[in-house]
């Protein structure tokens, strides 16, 4: 019998080295491995007497031969299939339609009717057009299950393809959401989705209005998550943290989300929990953040973070982003600080919770040039509690925190780099003992665990920092009373962090 998966994979093994790397990265050709395909095609449950599916972006068409085969296998199977491939790429189009036939094949020798369609068009271009101008049931009849892993690739905001979508008000920057946004416009009432995307969507503050959109037109059913970053796509060195989404259109959001783990796809599936939906989506997060908790211990974690009693607000204080974007005030940068100079802070200054400058061996330059016009990116001397932004993918910590103490680095103002983001009381600068307390809690090892349940990438953006929940001003006193100077080591740390959260 004729293996549609094994036909893809073939054409896979065959363009992987001869595909223009320049190309490949505009277009975003990330193929589907056998493995992930076969597990998103395990996911796909919906069963109609006939079935129209979409494959949007769909390379050479593993993930509609993976679903083909999961449903020729199953004991009850539709009676007819109609399978649609989007793909812009020509040079793929020989091997797709290779897998289509494999496709129509395997279907054939199990009694289902296959018809199948390749549009060699813009996605994008071609859904917005058809939908703009109501052609939509003519040109693109509904789909029942769409099975997807889009193209990623950031587009601008004068874009041709951001104008496109800005026509059907849906915003967002980046190409796979851009596709996910289409794809549930789509589908059928009780249609269904399977997508393998980055993690990215989650949480960070520009997908806001891609998740409303989201969560507005499909419930969320499942969501898969792996442990080891780099397996979903082994053989393109793709290092994202991927994430599996099942979801159905229209249907009110049901009541519990089946969130699932394995170590690789080639694995079983090791954790597999069904959590209040309240517990993924927050009702009173204005950010609508996706929360991604697979095992008990996490689920435990969660729990504990999100019982603290204060957001930052209550507690007074604030954190923005630092103003000076080195780039654009390279005609003040200067290496080593000298007349009409102020410290100018990286997180390369970080040392051990506390931050020392100036750095001699450094790249960075360690001082800004204070005058009228650079002043408004200065801040006034002062504590303030510093957190990175962004942590290479092997660190072991994603929220590392360090205090700046005009102690330390005498100045009368200060520039932090927008690399950076800093802890203030509304503008002005904290309470010394506070501020040492607040760099302990945010360097302890359960907030970082917690941080990355819910941000799958590497960047820490003051809007995560917003949504977290903190121990009371006087808890934070007490721990800023017990941590001074540099921090302890890692396990010390934690446990006088957990000792004086428990005694407050
Ligand atoms: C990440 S790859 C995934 C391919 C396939 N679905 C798989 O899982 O192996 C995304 C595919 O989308 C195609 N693509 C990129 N932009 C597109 C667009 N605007 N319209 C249609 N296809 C597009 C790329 O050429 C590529 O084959």
């Amino acid at each position: 019998m004729s293996d549609p998966l094994a036909t893809a994979e073939e054409a896979r093994q065959n363009l992987s080295a001869a595909l223009d790397p320049t190309r490949r990265s505009t277009l975003g050709q990330f193929f589907t491995p056998p493995a992930t395909a076969r597990l998103m095609a395990s996911m796909s449950t919906l069963l109609r007497q006939r079935v129209r599916l979409l494959d949007a972006g769909a390379g050479v068409g593993a993930l509609t031969a993976a679903w083909t085969a999961e449903i020729c296998s199953r004991p009850v199977r539709p009676k007819e299939v109609v399978l649609t491939a989007y793909e812009l790429d020509e040079t793929l189009l020989p091997a797709l339609r290779r897998t289509l036939t494999a496709c129509e094949q395997a279907c054939s020798a199990v009694g289902i009717t296959c018809k199948w369609e390749v549009r060699a068009t813009d996605f994008i271009e071609a859904v917005v057009e058809a939908l703009d101008v109501g052609l939509f049931q003519t040109e693109h009849p509904l789909f029942d299950v769409a099975i997807l892993n889009p193209p990623y690739r950031k587009f601008r905001a004068e874009s041709r393809t951001r104008q496109l979508l800005r026509r059907l008000n849906i915003e967002t920057s980046n190409l796979y959401t851009a596709f996910l946004a289409l794809v549930v416009l789509l589908l059928d009432d009780g249609g269904e989705l399977v997508a393998i995307t980055p993690r990215s969507f989650c949480n960070g503050p520009y997908f806001r209005p891609f998740r409303q959109h989201l969560l507005r037109h499909v419930n969320l059913s499942r969501l898969h998550v792996f442990e080891a970053r780099d397996h979903a796509f082994r053989d393109d060195e793709v290092l994202q943290e991927n994430v599996i989404l099942r979801a159905v259109k229209s249907v009110p959001q049901q009541s519990r989300v089946c969130i699932s783990q394995s170590r690789t796809p080639d694995d079983p599936i090791r954790v597999q929990r069904d959590v209040p939906f309240e517990r993924v989506v927050h009702p009173r997060d204005p950010q609508g953040f996706i929360h991604l908790v697979p095992d008990d211990d996490g689920h435990a974690l969660a729990e504990a973070m999100e019982t603290l009693p204060c957001t930052l607000d209550e507690l007074r204080l604030c954190v923005s982003t630092g103003r000076v974007v080195d780039f654009r005030a390279r005609q003040w940068l200067r290496t080593k600080p000298t007349s009409g100079t102020v410290p100018l802070i990286y997180p390369t200054h970080f040392d051990n919770g506390l931050v020392r400058w100036p750095k001699p061996a450094t790249k960075k330059p360690n001082a800004i040039v204070h005058n009228t016009d650079s002043a408004p990116l200065m801040v006034p001397a002062g504590v303030y509690v510093l957190v990175r932004r962004f942590s290479a993918k092997e660190e072991r910590r994603r929220v590392v925190a360090a205090v700046f103490d005009p102690d330390t680095v005498s100045c009368e103002v200060v520039g932090f780099e927008n690399h950076l983001n800093y802890f203030h009381e509304r503008g002005a600068p904290l309470d010394r003992t506070l501020a040492r307390g607040l760099s302990a809690f945010l360097n302890c090892s359960p907030l970082d665990a917690y941080f990355r349940q819910f941000n799958g990438h590497t960047q820490v953006n003051a809007t995560d920092l917003r949504s977290l929940r903190y121990p009371r001003r006087s808890t934070l006193v007490a721990l800023g009373r017990r941590v001074q100077g540099a921090l302890p080591a890692q396990d010390n740390l934690d446990a006088i962090v957990a000792e004086t959260l428990k005694e407050h």
